[in-house]
């Protein structure tokens, strides 16, 4: 059928990716105890004594995988992808390469595997972000982005660092994420910045970070893992984060790729108390439906409290988003951009002789379609399947609505093709 788009293979398998479209990304770690801002340690400069008190404090006690699992199911979610080490270097995960890990904490236990296993358990696929900066590992470099870049013997603390060591150690834990939890899906490494440089000091990159024996390690526990492209080595998966493409995403070639957005629920990743710029639930709704008219995924981020809790900002949102996807995801699931250009203020998504129209700014009366006269055999709006009668003007589709906006965020047409 139509909509058939050519994209460019990648060694990893992304079939079940891109038809399930909508992943929940979860960023949790010892800054959710500062509560403002997973960089907090870089853009305060924090000293390790200081930082060591959120070690010394973090006790999730209200922390329940399957209430998580439970949130991003109902919300339409497929998968997850969890922060099991941030830049912080603080592991979710009981890893016999550190101590610097959860189970050493008041949370006394390995929270990535209770993670795993409750989203699996909802039938959710499992991912891991493991973060190839490290400011804690004793090896790891300082450089233009680490906390004690500004310190006056930053120089000296770089003596006997070994990067070497410290790649060796990242293609251990990646073993262990890789081995001890059952077959993970996707593998989201973060970040290079070979091309950063703050006062001599020199930024990272797939080089540093060796990254190709650290994806051949991977690939070797599990060929078909989807691996992002964040070590500046291209994989399955692109990745603009915090910005909404307006078309597929195509390499340098002009291959169409497979991609996913990152977007926050606000300005940070980890949880920020304070923060107050949460976007509605109708920006949430247009940006899955612009990401998949864009033939791409949408990962949406939660901060979990220190607590181990969603906040209620957050609970609101993805029950939102939940609402319209209990009526609405077909035009989500197995949905690409579709072969016909919208008119403003429309986007399309098209799943095989299926084209979904979603309304951005309701109409009058009539919803005109340019090009699609004589292509349309039946339409219905996609929540309650109530069929619209629509006319053909010249090479125009004139749909008729009713004059009052159902009461969806963004009602959706379905069209069945000829
Ligand atoms: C980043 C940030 C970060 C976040 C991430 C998500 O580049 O460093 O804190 O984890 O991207 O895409």
């Amino acid at each position: 059928m139509a909509a058939n788009w050519e994209v460019r293979k990648t060694p990893g398998d992304t079939a079940w990716f891109t038809n399930d479209r909508f992943g929940m990304f979860i960023h949790w770690g010892l800054y959710a105890l500062p509560a403002r801002h997973e960089w907090i340690k870089n853009i305060e400069r924090i000293k390790e004594e200081k930082y060591d008190k959120y070690f010394k404090y973090f006790d999730p006690d209200l922390y329940d995988p399957k209430a998580w699992a439970r949130e991003a199911k109902n919300a339409g979610m497929k998968y997850a992808v969890l922060t099991s080490k941030h830049h912080e270097g603080f592991c979710l995960f009981d890893s016999q390469y550190t101590d610097y890990k959860c189970t050493n904490t008041p949370a006394g236990r390995d929270l990535v595997r209770e993670y795993v296993e409750a989203f699996r358990a909802e039938g959710l696929r499992v991912g891991f972000y493991y973060s190839l900066i490290d400011w804690h590992h004793p090896d790891f470099p300082v450089d233009g982005l680490h906390p004690r870049r500004d310190d006056e013997n930053a120089r000296e603390l770089n003596e006997g660092r070994d990067m070497k060591r410290y790649a060796k150690y990242m293609r251990d834990q990646v073993t262990e994420l890789l081995t001890n939890y059952g077959k993970i899906d996707i593998l989201w490494f973060d970040f290079s910045y070979a091309d950063n440089n703050y006062n001599g000091f020199k930024g990272k990159g797939r080089d540093d970070w060796e990254a190709e024996e650290l994806i051949a390690t991977a690939r070797a526990i599990n060929p078909g893992i989807i691996i992002d492209n964040r070590t500046e080595i291209e994989q399955d998966l692109w990745t603009p984060e915090q910005w909404q493409p307006t078309e597929w995403q195509r390499d340098d070639e002009g291959n169409l790729v497979v991609w996913e957005a990152c977007q926050t629920f606000s300005g940070s990743w980890g949880y920020h108390r304070d923060e107050t710029s949460w976007k509605s639930p109708e920006m949430l709704v247009r940006m899955l439906v612009n990401t998949v008219s864009c033939g791409g995924n949408l990962l949406l981020n939660v901060g979990p409290t220190a607590r181990g809790y969603f906040d209620y900002r957050a609970v609101n949102a993805l029950q939102a988003i939940g609402d319209w996807m209990h009526y609405n995801g077909k035009s989500v699931y197995g949905c690409t951009q579709a072969e016909f250009a919208a008119p403003t203020d429309v986007r399309y998504t098209q799943n095989g002789g299926r084209l979904y129209v979603h309304i951005y700014a309701y109409p009058f009366r009539d919803l005109c379609l340019p090009g699609l006269a004589g292509k349309v055999d039946y339409a219905q709006f996609l929540h309650d399947n109530s069929e619209l009668l629509f006319q053909e003007k010249g090479d125009d589709l004139v749909v008729s609505v009713p004059p009052l906006k159902p009461r969806v965020i963004v009602p959706v047409i379905e069209l069945m093709l000829k």
